[in-house]
């Protein structure tokens, strides 16, 4: 017999294809009535699956008296409320190394496109400017520059590896200096100072909340950069507009935002800032692998095995 399993969003197509294949699917984003659906799954539901960034919260989670796991695709859970999901001993879990290594590669490719500037300069060959105006002015190389990272966890280890091999020095800042053999900095606003390019790579949620404010962005000046692939609630937004429009910081490459998908048009204006829609994660093989692991999760619980990537 399937088990039950509500589906909260439309996500990763083969994902939920093996979720109809292995569950009994309720997919919650196609109901009409969302609380009837709910009341008509609560006697049986046990597992929920998330995807995206609406909020999973104790109202969701009273509805459904019977839950025991909600899986995260994604390894970043701040929009769980693992609060109430603690009290109501709910287990979750997310999808931990399944994506290091993507999101590490477009973390490196907005510093290289930040600093070098290269979709800048694919619009100017597009807009016949090359011919018209003649070359690209020169962009700021890589090598021999400090990349400071904010967060050294799972991807922040894996960004600072391919930084190396850019011919990088990476230093970083975490609440716990870690064993590694990369410059420690006491708090964000030191890293800063001693960095060219500063790249956020931390949880979001209340802890980080505009952890890159006007102190820190002062402190990387004029020349520096700044890169955010974390999330959009670890800067300071409003600010960071500022900063690129008065040129009090020298750019910044965005793959998260504020208030996704939703950015302020002023940003689009702007010639010394890359963004990106949220996709660091976003490859056939790596959606693939976390809804894999996503699903794992869930079958493990269910047939009382322990889970492989819960969130502490
Ligand atoms: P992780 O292994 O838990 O690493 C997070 C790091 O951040 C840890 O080293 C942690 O060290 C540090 N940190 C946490 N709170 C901090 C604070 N207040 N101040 C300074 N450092 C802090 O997590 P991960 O797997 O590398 O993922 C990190 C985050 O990346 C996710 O949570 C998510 O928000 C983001 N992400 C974004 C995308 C995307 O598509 N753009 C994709 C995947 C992940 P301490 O505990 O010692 O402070
Ligand atoms: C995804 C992410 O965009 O893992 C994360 O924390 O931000 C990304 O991999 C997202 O979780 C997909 O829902």
């Amino acid at each position: 017999m399937k088990h039950d399993l509500i589906l909260t969003a439309k996500g990763h197509p083969g994902t939920q294809q093996r979720m109809a294949q292995e569950f009994n699917l309720i997919r919650l984003w196609e109901q009409p009535d969302r609380a009837a659906a709910l009341k008509a799954a609560a006697p049986t539901v046990r597992a929920l699956a998330h995807t995206g960034h609406s909020r999973v919260d104790a109202a969701l989670m009273d509805a459904l008296p019977n839950l025991e796991i909600i899986a995260n695709f994604g390894v970043g859970v701040d929009q769980i409320d693992l609060d109430a999901a603690k009290a109501r001993g709910i287990i979750v879990t997310n999808t931990a190394n399944a994506l290091n290594d993507c999101v590490a590669d477009c973390a490196i490719a907005l510093v290289l496109n930040t600093l070098r500037q290269f979709p800048q300069a694919d619009r100017y060959v597009r807009a016949g400017r090359w011919k018209r105006d003649g070359t690209y002015p020169f962009t700021t190389a890589l090598g021999g520059k400090t990349l400071g990272i904010l967060g050294l966890g799972r991807i922040g280890q894996e960004i600072a590896a391919r930084a190396e091999a850019f011919r990088m020095t990476v230093r970083y800042h975490n609440r716990n200096r870690k064993d590694v053999p990369y410059a420690y900095d006491p708090d964000p606003v030191a890293l800063a100072k001693n960095s060219d390019v500063l790249l956020a790579i931390t949880p979001g949620g209340p802890e980080t909340d505009k952890l890159v404010n006007a102190a820190v962005l002062d402190a990387l000046g004029p020349q520096g950069y700044f890169i955010n692939v974390a999330r959009g609630s670890v800067v300071d937004q409003a600010t960071l507009l500022e900063y690129l429009q008065q040129n009090k910081i020298a750019g910044a490459g965005l793959d998260v935002y504020e208030d996704e998908p939703n950015i302020p048009p002023a940003f689009f204006g702007l010639d010394n800032v890359v963004l990106l829609p949220h996709m660091a994660s976003a490859s056939h093989e790596t959606r693939t692998a976390m809804g894999a692991l996503q699903i794992e999760n869930i079958l493990l619980h269910l047939d009382g095995r322990p889970v492989k990537t819960p969130v502490a």
